[in-house]
């Protein structure tokens, strides 16, 4: 029986950190109000010109590295993102390019915040088939170029950066059960205003903003997490206090506190990034992930439950033995 294992994890944040209270300076909002309703207090914001695939790029070297592995040895390229740098080619390709590796198949995932999971679903697919040995999976995402900033209600929460696994054909179990949903019949409550397609909105320039009824999102994404934590426990025959670890999209703190409230678990055992991280839609998880591994909490064998909830709706979750 072949399984997939992730062998190495790796994430890049850019180097300018915007505090609330510089935000405060542009936009009617208080340093006290986000810490209070989102748990955030810092973020990090892309270099004019710093790109998802730039971001990405390191994060893969520093995950590949952590893998033991060579860039040469990758054979699928599956890459979340809502904010690629360019239509086409997908940033999977353009990464595969940037690392020198050549010839399996990379592409790009949309499913907006849950876009990691969704890719780590795919990945693991790909791997216990034999159709690949080590598979790179990234979240990477430049939101601020997304974000209105004359909106306040979005504006305090979206961030850029970049997480990557390895994940690695194995007879030993990694990846045990994945759980993908989504329902389109929420997308007026967060999507973003423009795209190729659609065209854009007259007098915006050709941009596109994120747009978001946050309390409605918050309402329905706690639901809908509970139901797939319930989902993967029945699915794995565990009980709650078999999760070591819950590393959670990094939405808001509140949800988060929820999620691990319905695992009756201890907030030490969630690895929390949001308040110097903000919302990095796709890679909020492998960010987490990468920083839970680095600073020593997740060590191999522990039980980590990763999930995620995002615009669509789209949610998922993936139970993973380090
Ligand atoms: O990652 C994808 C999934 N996203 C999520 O899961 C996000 C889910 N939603 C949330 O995290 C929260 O709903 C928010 C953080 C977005 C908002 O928090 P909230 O507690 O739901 O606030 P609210 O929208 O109900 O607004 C409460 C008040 C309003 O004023 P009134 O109408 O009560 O006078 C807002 O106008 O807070 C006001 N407000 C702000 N005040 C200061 C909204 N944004 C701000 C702000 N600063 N930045």
């Amino acid at each position: 029986m072949t399984y997939s294992r992730i062998l190495g994890t790796g994430s890049y944040l850019p180097a300018r950190v915007v505090h609330n209270t510089e935000l405060e300076e542009v936009m009617e909002t208080s340093d006290s109000w986000i810490r209070e309703r989102t748990g955030i207090v810092s973020r990090h914001y892309a270099a004019d010109g710093e790109t998802t695939v730039d971001m990405a790029e390191v994060a893969a070297k520093r995950a590949i590295e952590a893998a033991g592995i060579s860039a040469a040895d990758i054979d699928l390229i599956v890459f979340a993102t809502a904010t690629p740098d360019l239509v086409f080619p997908n940033a999977g390709v353009m990464l595969q390019a940037r690392l020198g590796c050549r010839g399996g198949p990379a592409f790009s995932v949309e499913a907006a915040c849950s876009g990691f999971i969704y890719a780590l679903s795919i990945a693991d697919k790909f791997v216990r088939s034999g159709e690949a040995k080590h598979a790179l999976v990234v979240g990477s995402e430049t939101l601020t170029r997304i974000t209105d900033f004359t909106d306040r209600t979005t504006a305090i929460l979206f961030a850029d950066g970049a997480g990557a696994v390895v994940l690695s054909a194995s007879q030993q179990p990694g990846v045990l059960s994945t759980h993908l949903h989504s329902d389109g019949h929420y997308q007026d409550l967060l999507y973003c205003t423009g795209g190729v397609s659609k065209g854009y909105e007259p007098g915006t320039g050709n941009r596109a903003f994120i747009r978001m009824a946050g309390r409605e999102v918050f309402k329905v994404a706690v639901t809908m997490l509970g139901n797939v934590v319930d989902e993967v426990l029945a699915a794995n025959n565990l009980q709650k206090s078999d999760i070591k670890w819950l590393v959670p999209h990094q939405a808001n703190i509140r949800i988060i506190q929820a999620v691990a409230k319905k695992l009756d678990m201890s907030l030490d055992n969630v690895i929390i990034t949001v308040q110097e991280q903000g919302n990095t839609s796709a890679a909020s998880v492998p960010l987490a992930l990468d920083t839970g591994i680095r600073d020593g909490r997740i060590k191999p064998g522990d039980l980590v439950l990763l999930e995620a909830f995002g615009g669509g709706f789209t949610w998922g979750a993936s139970l993973v033995r380090m």
